[in-house]
């Protein structure tokens, strides 16, 4: 997709950070924004300063959790700005902890999030874009925890893996609609994580287990990932030129190669020490269709 002007973005988790640079820099581009949050104050005070930058935006209340809502959103979105042609499926929370002591609230809160709150923005948004037979792009933001882990995080790696398949998935499924499809995977990003997360996570799946704070005693602004972390407006312009070159993947930090390659080294080394049996091959050759990783990996490398 490369004509922006005049057409409408839907990004949800746009408060702050990640979205909110998102939508500066959709809206730089001349597409009016639809910004949605379930956190009403921060929604507001974001659309304020947009609006005091220039940009208009529509807020809107939502909590991705909640499937009816999704279509009702979605229906006045179109009805006052719209059909949307670029949907950002970008809120999400953030737990911090072992996998083994993640309680079943950790996991649902974590999953129900992150990983039901795109599948519901896929489900509403997918349709309605093949419907209007105009083109379109989905960005879904994952994370470089989509990609590698270290340990530490088990319900957000676990959910922002899944992401990855999902966009993967919807990719290969949406490209004959025209429609493009990327995952965002940034490394660290300076934004209101670790306060949005404790603020939206609702008293039935009350924090039992994993946390979402920095250690106590310790303002995260002194710590050294977020001194040198992105800004939200740096990752909105990546997007954008993902968006243009239709990139599956959108990579943010290069710091990330050593472990992409070391990933990519233990899966291929684990592969049995055997013959290939060509009737395999011939049995599942559409499964082991790769061109949708040949045709990235042929690309230039962004500038
Ligand atoms: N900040 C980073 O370093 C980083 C790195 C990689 C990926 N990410 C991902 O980026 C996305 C945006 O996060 P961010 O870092 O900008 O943090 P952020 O807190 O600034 O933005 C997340 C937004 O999602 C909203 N949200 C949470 N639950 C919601 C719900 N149920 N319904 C609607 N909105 C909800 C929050 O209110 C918040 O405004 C997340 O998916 C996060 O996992 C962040």
């Amino acid at each position: 997709m490369d004509r922006f002007r005049g057409q409408v973005a839907f990004i949800t988790g746009g408060a702050s950070g990640i979205g909110l640079g998102l939508a500066r820099a959709l809206a730089a581009e001349g597409m009016r924004i639809a910004l949605a949050d379930v956190r009403a104050d921060e929604l507001r005070r974001a659309v304020g300063g947009l609006a005091a930058e220039g940009v208009s935006a529509l807020a809107v209340d939502l909590n991705v959790v909640d499937r009816d809502a999704w279509a009702a959103a979605a229906d006045r979105v179109e009805r006052e700005l719209g059909p949307v042609r670029v949907l950002c499926s970008n809120a999400g929370v953030n737990l911090v902890g072992s996998t083994e002591s993640a309680t079943f609230e950790d996991w649902d809160f974590c999953l129900g999030v992150n990983l039901g709150g795109a599948i519901n923005a896929v489900r509403t948004f997918a349709p309605r874009l093949i419907a209007l037979g105009a083109g379109g792009h989905i960005v879904i933001t994952a994370s470089v925890s989509g990609l590698f882990t270290s340990g530490g995080a088990g319900c957000y790696v676990t959910s922002k893996f899944a992401l990855v398949g999902l966009a993967e998935s919807l990719r290969a499924d949406l490209a004959p609609h025209g429609i493009g499809v990327s995952v965002l995977c940034p490394g660290p990003v300076k934004s209101d994580l670790f306060e949005s997360t404790v603020a939206v996570r609702p008293q039935a799946l009350a924090a039992t287990g994993s946390v979402s704070v920095t250690p106590p005693g310790v303002r995260r602004e002194d710590t050294p990932i977020f001194a040198t972390a992105l800004g939200g407006e740096e990752v909105g312009r990546q997007v954008v030129r993902g968006i243009r070159r239709n990139d599956l993947y959108i990579l943010t930090h290069p710091e990330i190669r050593p472990v992409l390659e070391a990933r990519a080294a233990a899966l291929l080394a684990s592969l049995p020490d055997e013959p290939v049996d060509a009737r395999r091959v011939a049995a599942t050759q559409a499964l082991l269709d790769a061109s949708l990783y040949v045709r990235e990996a042929a690309k230039p490398p962004p500038r």
